[in-house]
């Protein structure tokens, strides 16, 4: 077995994708090691997630720092210093600086609750119910200067129903998120992904599914 990737995860918020990555290093699905969680939010639960499961926590409140680009390195150094190979964004809620992604160059990933390129930005959700999409779902991309522009690398699609709210939307969302982000990690754990241009090729032992999705369905 190859050695462990030594995985970095910045977190803002409640953590339930950094902890489906946690689930899976646990499980041995994910070749890879959690090395540390840097939160900018004091009282984000990832944190309070990742010492429960025995995991180094930082915080780096983002208010501590005038300049953008100095909160940005002072991460990039706490991500150096424990040997980071591969940053996860998991809800996350700062851009990513120049600097910063010039010290990871495609090697920092993210995952977004909308099919982008639709709806980039902030409540995705509610802004697919409000356009009146028929489906919504989520992609893991990598990181690049835009704001959720990077080379996707996995998406997962869910209906929308007739009386979805934004909870019970993100809520159907959530579930695909916690199984494709352990999945794409997993990948880049595996060697099995490359970059040309916009686009990720797959190496890794994948099934074609050219299966269509309707909705609402055909009547027959
Ligand atoms: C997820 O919906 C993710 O797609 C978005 O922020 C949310 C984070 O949720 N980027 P959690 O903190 O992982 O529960």
């Amino acid at each position: 077995m190859a050695e462990k990737l030594r995985i970095g995860v910045l977190a803002s918020g409640g953590g339930t994708n950094l902890q489906s990555i946690i689930d899976g290093c646990q499980a041995g699905s994910i070749n890879a090691e959690i090395v540390t969680v840097i939160s900018n939010n004091p009282s984000s639960g990832a944190l309070i997630r990742a010492s429960n499961a025995g995991v180094m926590t930082q915080c780096i409140d983002h208010r501590s720092f005038e300049k953008r680009d100095d909160f940005d390195s002072e991460v990039v150094a706490a991500l150096k210093e424990n040997n980071v190979q591969l940053v996860v964004l998991a809800g996350f809620m700062r851009i990513i600086g120049q600097r910063f992604l010039d010290a990871f160059p495609n090697r920092i990933m993210n995952i977004h609750p909308a099919l982008l390129p639709s709806f980039p930005g902030l409540h995705v959700q509610q802004k697919a119910l409000d356009y009146g999409a028929r489906f919504a779902g989520c992609t893991v991309h990598f990181v690049d200067g835009g704001v959720d522009t990077g080379p996707i690398i996995a998406q997962a699609v869910v209906p929308v129903l007739d009386n979805d709210t934004d909870e019970s939307l993100s809520a159907r969302i959530l579930v695909q998120e916690h199984k494709i982000y352990p999945q794409a990690i997993e990948w880049f754990a595996q060697g099995a992904l490359s970059i040309t241009g916009r686009k990720v090729i797959v190496s890794a032992q994948v099934q074609d599914s050219t299966q269509e999705l309707i909705n609402p369905p055909l009547d027959h």
